[in-house]
């Protein structure tokens, strides 16, 4: 039976343009997991969209002197092209900014608030001693008044693991301008953490599958739950959907509240612009569904934490405030299954920094190399479970030495004899011991890569695929079908035959991996049609006479599948080209003169 799979990545800001530290962290793995989930014939729905509230997207404003809408358009574009350009096959791609997020987001808010889940306080919100404006928990530093680290944030101590306030720093200080902020009398609404306290504990505590720093950190997180603002003094945001305040501007939704309601609402307008306006529950409201959130490390309270119990306080007794889920408002939508977070990225061993120069866009990036050996660099080396430092030495090299060398090299010295002397798939004699061996152990790479791949153990699948690829390589080495060929061609043609063969399955299992480069191998060898592709966007009215651009595709389109594939006898092949470039070593010294200029 195929299983209902949420992959829910992790929202972008809209603030900027995305670097591949970035995308190591929320991107590639989201997307090879989707890609992968899709070929075994599961229903998959994979959203997300760029988080475009909030103070990231004021502060960017601001410095850029436009208005955060003008922000918020412009990098929503340059976000959602990067992401098409590195093949990240989203069912909906959006923004928050929709009509249909604003109402999901505001019915979420007045159903927590009708069952008292939402509480109002008076507090000391921060202030900026220049400007007047809000400072956002994450703008302000101090030192932790529980470990004393001196870098502890607004919101949370990253040595320590605390949830903090900022009143509660020692020295606090703007990020922005070094000056200590002002503290200020000011209404917000809060968000009952405590009341979920016992059902989040117990919840967590089963979570066995967990990646263990995930579930520790959240274990400890929940020791000392309190009431959580999700207000701020802002002008930009979703309005509080109560009387008292819709009509001023001074106050909205803080962005995290409603980033995480991004999933839901998503899904829903996913299920309406395709017309079928209830398809989103069979993900939702589905015990059987299983939803898999992908973030990078600093984002894991508000996955397993926060999310959760908003999702638990909504659907708490049946009752809801708002049409936005409309029907079978009772059934309580379902809660993670697994929060895979990654750890960070860092560039020729410094933190990425855009002001510091400290940093490579996904745009520039792809301006000058191919989506592939990124996709694949940030998989082998990437940050999965301990952080890693992407240097051009060694990007240069694995693609060089392990892309090229490996799998190109394959794909490239088969196909071209394969195509040279026969044109077509070859008949192949009787198999010897040897060549039935070597076809089973490719094929048994469907079991062994896909255990892997569904742990989300991405590095590992893809280092078991690479040894595979390597094994093809080794029996191409020690049978030297070039040779045989000359002399007794029915055996040439058979090892020509299984070797073909076991690029046709290696071609399904770097498909997640490597989508570009395994579709055109695809069609090289002779077959037709979409193996897993492609992405495409589309425009969308709203009742508010706005529109939004959407990154989504038609998948169920795709002909690939996680399987033994059949590699008809006689099938008419293409003429192949090398499906990786080898880099000159020169890049590397262009790349850092690049860094420093
Ligand atoms: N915009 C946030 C960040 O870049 C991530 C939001 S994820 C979501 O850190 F859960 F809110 F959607
Ligand atoms: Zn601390």
């Amino acid at each position: 039976m195929p299983e209902h799979i949420l992959v829910a990545v992790a929202w972008p800001y809209a603030n900027g343009p995305r670097h591949i530290g970035h995308v190591a962290g929320f991107g590639v793995p989201s997307d090879i997991f989707a890609r992968y989930h899709r070929l075994k014939g599961n229903y998959v729905l994979m959203v997300s969209g760029t988080d475009e509230h909030g103070t990231p997207i004021t502060i960017a404003a601001e410095k850029e002197g436009v208005t955060p809408r003008q922000v918020a358009d412009r990098y929503s574009q340059v976000i959602g092209d990067d992401l098409y350009n590195l093949g990240l096959s989203y069912d909906t791609f959006t923004r928050t900014t929709t009509l249909n997020h604003y109402h999901v987001t505001q019915d979420i808010f007045k159903t927590l608030y009708e069952k008292g889940y939402i509480t109002r306080q008076e507090t000391l919100g921060a202030f900026s001693a220049t400007t007047g404006r809000t400072l956002p928990d994450r703008y302000i530093e101090g030192t932790c008044p529980l470990c004393g680290y001196h870098e502890a944030r607004g919101d949370q101590c990253d040595n320590c693991g605390h949830q903090l306030d900022p009143i509660d720093l020692v020295n606090p200080r703007s990020k922005i301008d070094g000056q200590p902020p002002v503290f200020r009398e000011t209404e917000h609404f809060f968000l009952d953490l405590p009341a979920f306290a016992d059902r989040l504990s117990k919840w967590i505590a089963k979570q066995d599958h967990w990646r263990p720093n995930v579930r520790s950190f959240s274990l400890n997180f929940i020791k000392e739950l309190k009431p959580r603002a999700i207000t701020r003094d802002l002008e930009w945001g979703v309005p509080i959907p109560l009387p008292e305040y819709e009509q001023r501007d001074d106050k909205r939704i803080y962005v995290w509240f409603d980033a995480v309601i991004g999933y839901l609402s998503a899904s829903i307008e996913w299920a309406n612009n395709r017309g079928t306006p209830d398809a989103w529950r069979d993900w939702w409201q589905n015990r059987q569904a299983r939803h898999f959130y992908f973030m990078g490390k600093d984002n894991i309270v508000f996955h397993t934490v926060i999310w959760p119990a908003q999702l638990m306080g909504v659907f708490s007794d049946g009752h809801y405030a708002g049409s936005a889920i409309g029907a079978f408002a009772e059934i309580p939508l379902q809660l993670p299954h697994n929060v895979v977070s990654s750890e960070f990225l860092t560039m020729e061993g410094k933190k990425f920094s855009s002001s510091r120069g400290v940093v490579i866009y996904v745009n520039d990036f792809l301006s000058r190399y191919d989506p592939d050996p990124l996709r694949y660099f940030l998989t082998i080396a990437g940050p999965e479970n301990q952080d890693t430092d992407f240097t051009w030495a060694e990007f240069v090299r694995r693609n060089n030495d392990e892309l090229v060398a490996t799998w190109g090299n394959l794909v490239n010295r088969t196909l071209t004899n394969v195509y040279k002397n026969f044109g077509v798939v070859p008949t192949p004699g009787e198999l010897t011991p040897a060549d039935s061996a070597l076809i089973a152990t490719i094929d048994a790479g469907f079991t062994t890569c896909g255990e892997l791949l569904e742990g989300a153990r991405f590095k590992a699948a893809l280092t078991e695929t690479m040894r595979l690829a390597a094994l093809v390589n080794s029996y191409l080495s020690d049978q030297e079908p070039w040779k045989v060929l000359k002399q007794d061609r029915e055996r040439g043609a058979t090892i020509w035959y299984v070797a073909l063969r076991c690029v046709a399955s290696l071609r399904i299992l770097f498909t997640p991996f490597l989508p570009f480069s395994c579709q055109r191998l695809h069609t090289y060898l002779g077959y037709d049609g979409y193996l897993a592709g492609p992405l495409k966007f589309t425009e969308h009215n709203e009742a508010n006479g706005m529109s939004h651009r959407v990154l989504t595709g038609d998948y169920t389109t795709w002909i690939g599948r996680w399987a033994i594939p059949d590699l008809p006898v006689g099938q008419q092949l293409r003429e192949p080209q090398p499906l990786f470039k080898k880099l000159d070593e020169r890049v590397v010294a262009e790349e850092l003169a690049r860094m420093e200029a």
